[in-house]
C-alpha cells in the first residue's frame, strides 16, 4: 500500500495538491525577513479574498480549534452571557469554550437536524447576550446550518456573531459581511486543501473593539490582528512551511475563482448524494441541510464500520470518513471539498459498491457510479 496511490475522501485534512506540498520542500527564511514579510502580505491579502470580506484577518499557527479558542477566550468574559447553539460534535466544543470563559446559554439539538430558529430568537428576546456561536457546516452530522438566518438575528439583537467556518469557507456560499459575522474562523486542511496546523479569522472593528485586550498571551486577538494589519507579520515565531503552502493553496483557489470552486463543490456533493440514493443508503441529516462539502450517511444493516473501511483502504486504497461520539459505528462521512475531482468520486464510489457487494448488501450494482455519470 502506498499513501501516494490513496484516494483521500476524509471530512479533512484532506487531499493535498503536489503544487502545494512542493511548497513545504523549500528552504528555511526567517520569519522577520522582507521575503517571509511578503508571503504573509500576501497570505493575508487571499485570506481577504478566501472569506470575501475586507474586514481584518487574524493567522494563527494552530489547528482550526486553536481559532476557536482565539475567538471565544478574546471576545467574552465570565459575566459575559453567550447563546450557543449546539447540533454536533463541533457546536459542541464551541459551546465547551463559551463554558469554559463566559457566561453560557446553551441550546442543544439532534444531530442531522436543524435548530430551531423560533427558539433561538425566543431565547434572544430574554436580552443581555454580548454573543452567539454557530459552526455553519457541522462536519460531524454533514449539516449545513442555516447561518443567513442566525445572522439576521444577531443583527436584530446586536450581539456578536461568532461562526465557525471551519469545513465552509472556501467550500459554501459565505457571505460573511451580509451575514452580519463578526468572527469567521477558517482550518487550513478543509476547504483549502492545504496542509494541516494553520487557522486564520476574518475579524469585524465590532468584534476587536469589545474584545478583551488582555484575555490572553499566546492567541492574543489584538496583537495577531494588529501585527498583521500593520507589519504584516504575526506576533511570534509563526508555522514557516505551513504558511508558504498555505499561500499556494489559496493562490491555487484563485487561480479557480471561488465562485467555481464554491460551485465545483456543489456538485460532488450532489454526485455523491445521488450515488448514496442510487445504492438505496440512507442520508444522516436532514436532506434539506445535506453539506455539500462533507456528506454523512447511515450504515445499512449489518454493515459494520470497521469492516467497511478497512476494505476500502486496504484493497482499494480509498479512505473515508468516520463518525464520532454517539453515531460512531452507524454513519460514514464523504469529504468533497479542496482539490477533490470527479474521478477522486468515481474511484471512491466503486470502490464503496465493490466493498459493499463483498459484506453481502444488496443493491443493483453501478447504481452508484451510474447516477454520478447522470448527475455530472
Ligand atoms: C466544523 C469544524 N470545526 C472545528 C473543527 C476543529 O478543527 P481542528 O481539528 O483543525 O482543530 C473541525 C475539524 O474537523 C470542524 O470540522
Amino acid at each position: 500500500m502506498d499513501l501516494e496511490d490513496n484516494v483521500f475522501m476524509l471530512p479533512g485534512p484532506v487531499k493535498i495538491h503536489p503544487r502545494i506540498l512542493r511548497e513545504m520542500s523549500k528552504p528555511s527564511v526567517a520569519h522577520r525577513s522582507p521575503e517571509f514579510t511578503e508571503v504573509i502580505r500576501e497570505t493575508r491579502d487571499l485570506l481577504k479574498y478566501l472569506f470575501g470580506s475586507d474586514n481584518d484577518i487574524a493567522l494563527v499557527s494552530g489547528s482550526g480549534t486553536a481559532g476557536m479558542d482565539m475567538a471565544i477566550s478574546n471576545l467574552f468574559g465570565k459575566d459575559d452571557k453567550v447563546l450557543n447553539i449546539d447540533n454536533g460534535k463541533f457546536g459542541e466544543r464551541l459551546g465547551d469554550l463559551s463554558e469554559m470563559h463566559s457566561n453560557s446559554v446553551r441550546l442543544a439539538y439532534e444531530w442531522g437536524k436543524p435548530p430551531d430558529l423560533d427558539q433561538i430568537a425566543a431565547e434572544l428576546e430574554k436580552g443581555g447576550f454580548k454573543g452567539i456561536t454557530l459552526t455553519h457546516n457541522e462536519t460531524s452530522a454533514g449539516l449545513t446550518n442555516p447561518a443567513k438566518e442566525i445572522g439576521a438575528l444577531a443583527k436584530k439583537h446586536d450581539v456578536l456573531y461568532i461562526m465557525d467556518g471551519i469545513t465552509s469557507v472556501g467550500g459554501l456560499e459565505v457571505k460573511l459581511d451580509e451575514w452580519c459575522v463578526d468572527i469567521a474562523i477558517m482550518g487550513s486542511q478543509k476547504c483549502l486543501g492545504a496542509p494541516a496546523g494553520m487557522s486564520a479569522l476574518s475579524v469585524s472593528e465590532k468584534a476587536l473593539e469589545e474584545s478583551y485586550p488582555e484575555a490572553c498571551y499566546y492567541l492574543n486577538l489584538r496583537k495577531h490582528v494588529e501585527k498583521l494589519r500593520d507589519k504584516s507579520q504575526t506576533p511570534w515565531t509563526p508555522a514557516v512551511p505551513l504558511i508558504i503552502a498555505m499561500r499556494e493553496a489559496l493562490l491555487m483557489l484563485k487561480e479557480e475563482g471561488l465562485e467555481n470552486r464554491i460551485a465545483r463543490i456543489a456538485k460532488l456533493g450532489a454526485a455523491t448524494r445521488a450515488a448514496m440514493d442510487g445504492l438505496g443508503i440512507e442520508l444522516f441529516p436532514v436532506r434539506e441541510y445535506a453539506s455539500d462539502t462533507v456528506n454523512a450517511m447511515k450504515y445499512p444493516e449489518g454493515i459494520e464500520d470497521a469492516k467497511f473501511r478497512d476494505i476500502l483502504k486496504k484493497k482499494h486504497s480509498v479512505i473515508v470518513g468516520g463518525a464520532q461520539a454517539h453515531i460512531k459505528g452507524k454513519v460514514f462521512r464523504i469529504g468533497t471539498m479542496g482539490v477533490c475531482t470527479f474521478t477522486d468520486l468515481m474511484a471512491c464510489i466503486g470502490a464503496i459498491e465493490s466493498a459493499l457487494k463483498e459484506l453481502g448488501f444488496q443493491f443493483e450494482e453501478g447504481a452508484g457510479t451510474g447516477a454520478i455519470v447522470e448527475y455530472m
